[in-house]
């Protein structure tokens, strides 16, 4: 009888290649564009390196986005069943929802998101980015994602939902627990755990949240989600919570990244920071080119509703897929020289923001939260620079973001 033999299971996952993983992803993009990678030491999962297989499975109505089980199956056997609850209430999420309830609710989302929406923001980002820099003194050290980085797009996404400031803090911690458990393949009892515990309390924060506002509707994004919800079969009551929480978690965890990464990589390269500095207008593909060359969401995930064929290996019903954004987005056969930072690159496409129907609802309000952001600093600051020692990434593989980032401005 012929011997079934299992693939090489390849080491991705580590804290050592996590600080810097775009040499393994060329190596292994070379030897092909699908791999068996290695997850918590135990077990493997399927996973897509090029840009054209992530793209192909992106859009593919085969894969589908309801994964949140799936998440539990790094954790011991004899603990999963004390997660039921947390996989349930990520379930709800609209980004792991498929069609067509996926659908009916993203078309009513949108309204909340179109560049009309967006771009009314300006003016209030432009005033938040302001005051967060005018305290910041000339030629002092400074941690840039405390002081920045990290409470600017928590202050954009609580404005647009009406939260009060004072629970910035709370919700950044809660947003943590479950960014840490979604994010990392390699996930812990201790880390969901955590996360369970802070869908909780952001659900009951949501549910007087919603009863108030029901009282008192604005144009706000709670108020949005209740109209939908009160205009028919599309949303319950639970769902509308989930999806306060899925935004404000979504709104800040990745743009934070978006403003620490691109900070960090322009003062990497300072001729390009000067050019950019010089150049003002270049800023939007600057911001393109940043998302691409360190993208704040290095993977996402699908689980295959049938069998199929990926990239030539035959994967069963059931089965999880991951698409490495991070490594479709230095593919050579995408783009040309793919390690070099150009801020003018041209046909930029991207995945930072993946692709198909679930691609990124958010994107415009990231890109300009991006653009106000890093232009302002790199203005106001013409002698910024790193300091101290190299900074390390947060053990989180999924979302790509510094611990910290020491600069003199
Ligand atoms: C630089 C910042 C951001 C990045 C890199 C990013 C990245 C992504 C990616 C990769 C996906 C799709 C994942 C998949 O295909 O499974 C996604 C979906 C989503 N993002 Fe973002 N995002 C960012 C900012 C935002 C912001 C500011 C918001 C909202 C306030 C947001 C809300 C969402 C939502 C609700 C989805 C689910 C869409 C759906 O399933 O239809 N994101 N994002």
């Amino acid at each position: 009888m012929p011997s079934v033999s299992l693939p090489e299971r390849k080491v991705l996952f580590t804290g050592e290649i996590l600080q810097d993983p775009y040499p393994t992803y060329a190596q292994l993009l070379d030897q092909g564009p699908i791999h068996y990678v290695e997850v918590a030491g135990k077990w493997a999962v399927w996973s897509v390196f090029s840009h054209a297989e992530c793209l192909s499975v992106a859009k593919d109505p085969r894969c589908s986005a309801k994964r949140a089980q799936q998440m539990l199956l790094p954790l011991p056997l004899s603990r999963q069943g004390e997660f039921r609850e947390l996989a349930r209430m990520l379930s709800l999420w609209l980004i792991f929802m498929d069609p067509p309830e996926h659908t009916r609710l993203r078309k009513l989302l949108n309204k909340g998101f179109s560049q009309a929406a967006v771009e009314a923001l300006r003016p209030q980002m432009e005033e938040t980015v302001a005051q967060m820099l005018d305290p910041l003194k000339h030629s002092s050290e400074v941690e840039l994602m405390r002081e920045f980085a990290n409470p600017m797009p928590v202050r954009v996404i609580s404005v647009m939902m009406g939260i009060p400031e004072a629970l910035h803090g709370t919700f950044v911690k809660w947003s943590r627990a479950i960014a840490i458990f979604r994010g990392n393949p390699n996930r812990t009892v201790e880390e969901a755990q955590a996360a369970q515990d802070a869908l909780i309390n952001m659900t009951e924060f949501f549910r007087k949240a919603v009863a108030d506002r029901r009282q008192n509707k604005g144009s706000d994004l709670i108020s949005l989600l209740i109209d939908i919800e009160e205009d028919g079969d599309v949303l319950t009551e639970e769902e509308l919570y989930a999806q306060c929480i899925a935004l404000l978690f979504a709104g800040h965890e990745t743009t934070r990244n978006l403003i620490g990464n691109g900070i960090y990589t322009l003062l990497r390269h300072p001729e390009h920071a000067a050019e950019l500095r010089d150049n003002p207008q270049l800023i939007r593909s600057a911001v393109e080119e940043l998302l691409r060359y360190e993208s704040p969401v290095q993977f996402t995930a699908r689980v295959l509703k049938e069998e199929m064929e990926v990239c030539g290996r035959r994967i069963p019903k059931g089965w999880s897929l991951l698409c490495m954004l991070g490594a479709a987005n230095r593919d050579p056969k995408q783009f040309e020289e793919p390690n070099q930072l150009n801020l003018k690159r041209l046909n930029n496409q991207h995945l930072a923001f993946s692709a198909g129907p679930h691609f990124c609802i958010g994107n415009q309000l990231a890109r300009l939260e991006g653009q106000v952001a890093i232009l302002n600093l790199l203005q106001r600051f013409p002698k910024l620079r790193l300091c101290g020692q190299k900074p390390e990434w947060a053990d989180t593989f999924g979302f790509r973001g510094l611990k910290a980032l020491k600069v003199i401005v």
